[in-house]
């Protein structure tokens, strides 16, 4: 109590007509991107057990989410492939007829202008061995060697139609690299959505069996640790500089401070990556019963929203729509 006890917080608490007028953090479906696991000669959408309700998408499945997607209002879709083989340096991501080209060819021609069509540009999903980037002679991860791959990657990207591209290998000078090429083939429009802020973390887990990773070890010479902050700020500054029209943090629960310092730091957008392992968590524990898994979804959503994330990449995207309307 105040020295003033007519002074009362609780009466802007007392009806949900009164809340709803003082909520200070909205969620609207613009802000939300969903990504999409799209698997190369799939009949059928293939259940990701890690991850219940999320699915690799055949072609066809994959154009119906899209269209879904647009239709909900959502802000974009944030493209996967899952390729049927790999090789060493990953070429199935630059090939044009590789798995994700295409399916951000199909995903443009049915969503049209009506919806961001995004790419993650990264080699994990088509090496061999499961890195973001080539291995020198050594077997280490060989930074640039890896930037011409993702700069050729970024052009078939923007050939096939995305709108946005998304580098999320965490090489040293990647986005200088894409923007470069991009530029020099005539993309200067497409945007890089930077995954500036990535953690070496555990919450990735279920997405490497969504990817069918094949990932021996880790990829802590390339990802942030866990322990720095300042380091992000540092990685933001340099991928803004390097020409990133957006930046990301991700995870994003377990780094809602990083996202709060990054939204304070800069003048463009923030994304947040509401990644597989948080998806999971809650999934498992509703499934248990021992979460009420819609009023968990929408607590997590706003959180990042909260913390100061703009948009949200988020597994939940289309039913996150739902239940906000349902509010
Ligand atoms: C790399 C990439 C990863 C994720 C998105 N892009 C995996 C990794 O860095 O190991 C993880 C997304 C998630 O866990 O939901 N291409």
């Amino acid at each position: 109590m105040s020295d003033f006890p007519g002074v009362r917080p609780r009466r802007l608490r007392s009806s949900a007509a009164m809340r709803r007028l003082v909520a200070e953090t909205t969620i609207e479906p613009r802000q939300l991107i969903l990504p999409m696991f799209v698997r190369e000669g799939a009949r059928e959408p293939i259940a990701i057990s890690s991850m219940p309700g999320v699915y690799q998408h055949t072609r066809d499945t994959a154009r119906k989410a899209v269209a879904e997607a647009a239709q909900l209002g959502l802000g974009g879709v944030m493209l996967f492939g899952v390729p049927s083989s790999k090789d060493e340096t990953g070429s199935g991501g630059i090939d044009p007829d590789g798995i994700l080209n295409v399916a951000i060819r199909d995903a443009v021609s049915e969503a049209g202008d009506d919806l961001l069509v995004m790419a993650d540009l990264c080699l994990d999903e088509f090496t061999s061995h499961g890195h973001c980037g080539v291995l020198d002679s050594a077997g280490r991860v060989d930074n640039d060697a890896t930037l011409a791959l993702y700069a050729e990657m970024g052009v078939a990207q923007a050939s096939a139609g995305a709108h946005v591209v998304g580098p999320s290998g965490m090489m040293d000078g990647q986005v200088g690299a894409v923007r470069t090429a991009l530029d020099g083939a005539g993309f200067e429009e497409t945007v890089i959505l930077a995954y500036a802020a990535k953690y070496a973390s555990a919450f990735f887990g279920p997405f490497r069996e969504a990817v069918d990773s094949s990932l021996q070890g880790d990829r802590k010479t390339y990802q942030q640790d866990p322990s720095n902050a300042r380091e992000a700020i540092r990685e933001v500054d340099l991928d803004l500089a390097e020409g990133a029209d957006m930046v990301m943090v991700k995870p994003a629960l377990p780094y809602l401070d990083i996202v709060r310092q990054v939204r304070d730091h800069v003048n463009v957008p923030v994304a947040a990556y509401n990644v597989s392992g948080e998806y999971a968590m809650l999934e498992a524990a509703a499934a248990n019963g021992w979460i009420d898994r819609e009023r968990g979804i929408l607590e997590m959503l706003t959180s990042i929203r909260r913390a100061g994330a703009d948009t949200i990449l988020t597994y939940w995207a289309a039913e996150a729509v739902h239940l906000l309307d349902r509010r």
